[in-house]
């Protein structure tokens, strides 16, 4: 099962931002475990969910590049930009043929956000710290 974990190399050192990171992991990790068993409906429901999470989170961590004037703040959207495209397609796709794929979304998912806090996240961090 494809899951993503915890790690204090994630922490960026911002409470409000931390905060979200372990929600957005754990609401990926309940995704995971839905693929088994739960129902269409119920699956749709959670990648809804996790859509509106995650650009509400990206939108939080953009209002603070700006008020710090942050010199990445361009290429930071830009990367956060290409997941939510990348996350548009796949829920098209999925409305348009029946077909879940959710397990597609998470695998997606699962590598952007490591590479994401590891590099972009945790430079915003070193930045403002
Ligand atoms: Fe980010
Ligand atoms: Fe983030």
């Amino acid at each position: 099962m494809t899951q993503l974990l915890w790690s204090d190399d994630f922490c960026i050192g911002v409470e409000s931002i931390d905060h979200e990171h372990r929600e957005l992991i754990i609401l990926l990790n309940e995704i995971c475990q839905a693929l088994g068993g739960k129902s269409g409906i119920v699956k749709d429901k959670l990648m809804g969910e996790l859509f509106a999470r995650i650009s509400a989170h990206f939108a939080l961590e953009e209002k603070i590049m700006r008020n710090h004037r942050y010199d990445r703040y361009q290429e930071h959207k830009l990367d956060h930009d290409k997941l939510l495209d990348e996350l548009r397609e796949i829920m098209d796709d999925h409305e348009a043929s029946g077909y879940a794929s959710a397990e597609k979304l998470v695998k997606a998912l699962v590598s952007w956000f490591t590479l994401h806090f590891k590099s972009e996240d945790a430079r915003l961090h070193r930045q403002l710290g």
